[in-house]
């Protein structure tokens, strides 16, 4: 069977790195584009040692300037890799041009162009393409993905939360107003580009809590609670931390039940019931540890009811399921392959 070649958009990055990885052991996909916009595009060996010889067939060992004609004449779907300004940017060019685009920024994640304004810093320049975006959380939208042209793939954060309040929510099991994310992430989930308070000296052998009470992704956890938990009165207190790790988020989510009863084995089988079919969502008797879920695109969750309290603890990889995996888990269904191919290898 001949491959179907996708295009990355900022592929130096490490969300690029790891579409590459996953895409060397794709059964279907192959790269047909690296694309880069700096004034003399980079080898992608060079910028990542570790491809070297790894990529005969399967991708390019250059990067190319960013030529959406060209793109769109040899590949069917891209990724884009991009801060979220290049992103509106290089969407509706490619979109434009018949390419399906699977967006891993922010750009076309809220639905509201001016909640976007407020969280991001800058005006939303594309509302034409915004209205028809589909949110690409897979376990909660998979035929709209199916159907879709351009799909906005999940901030890292609000993956694991939305996954494990969403159930809880449309059980009318918890209280909306009541959540409270207690979330830790590792470095990479900060890009790669040098910032001083990522290198060693700084962040390593520390913790630290960062963006509280205005990190850009409580509004799209509430987003999501709303439309597809139908929680209209969702708040959420989200305070991330920054763990001296290179990969993994664990969130610790608070929630007061709706009825005093509600025991453990309520909530574990809201979780047992909503994920029974699903690959990449795996309901734990115990709490997970990041060990279980780095380098896989898994979410792994537990619920427990303690002290009058919903407890629940969701771990997952950010470059993966928060982010690559699933952008391939999106792509697969938008090219009507079947949705796990080439996420389960080991
Ligand atoms: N890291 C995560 O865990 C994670 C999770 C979910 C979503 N995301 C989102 O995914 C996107 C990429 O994240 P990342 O972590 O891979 O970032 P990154 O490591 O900083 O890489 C960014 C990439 O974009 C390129 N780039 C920067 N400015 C550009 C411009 N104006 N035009 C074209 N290319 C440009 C960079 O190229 P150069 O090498 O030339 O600078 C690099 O290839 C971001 O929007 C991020 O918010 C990241």
């Amino acid at each position: 069977m001949s491959r179907i070649p996708v295009a990355i958009l900022g592929p130096t990055g490490y969300t690029g790195l790891e579409l590459i990885e996953l895409i060397l052991s794709h059964p279907t996909l192959s790269v047909g584009w690296l694309g880069s916009a700096r004034e003399n595009p980079p080898s992608i060996v060079a910028e990542f040692p570790r491809l070297a010889g790894r990529l005969a067939g399967m991708a390019p060992t250059m990067c190319a300037a960013i030529d959406h004609d060209a793109i769109a004449a040899s590949c069917r779907l891209a990724f884009l890799c991009l801060p979220h300004e290049a992103a509106m940017h290089h969407a509706p060019a490619l979109l434009a041009r018949g390419v399906k685009v699977v967006d891993l920024s922010a750009a076309y994640r809220l639905k509201d162009p001016a909640v976007y304004a407020k969280a991001y810093g800058h005006a939303h320049t594309d509302g034409a393409n915004l209205r028809h975006a589909v949110y690409g959380l897979p376990e909660l939208a998979r035929e709209q993905i199916r159907g879709a042209s351009l799909v906005a793939n999940p901030g890292c954060y609000p993956t694991a939360a939305a996954l494990a309040l969403v159930p809880l929510l449309r059980a009318g099991l918890i209280r909306p107003e009541s959540i409270i994310v207690n979330a830790a992430s590792g470095a990479s989930g900060a890009g790669r580009e040098a910032k001083p308070h990522l290198t060693m000296v700084e962040a390593g052998d520390n913790y630290s809590a960062y963006g509280i009470g205005n990190h850009r992704h409580q509004p799209e956890i509430e987003q999501t609670l709303r439309i597809s938990g139908g929680a209209a009165g969702s708040r959420v207190l989200f305070v991330p931390h920054l763990l001296p790790i290179a990969r993994g988020i664990l969130e610790t989510i608070y929630a007061e039940p709706i009825t005093a009863a509600t025991a453990t084995s309520d909530v574990q089988a809201v979780f047992k019931s909503a994920y029974a079919s699903e690959p990449f969502v795996v309901v734990r008797d115990e709490a997970p540890t990041l060990r279980d879920v780095q380098r896989t695109n898994m979410v792994h969750l537990n619920a427990r009811v303690v002290g009058g309290r919903v407890i629940l603890v969701a771990a997952e990889d950010n470059l993966t399921k928060g982010a690559s995996g699933q952008a391939i888990q999106n792509a697969n269904l938008m090219l009507g392959l079947p949705e796990t191919a080439g996420l389960l290898a080991g």
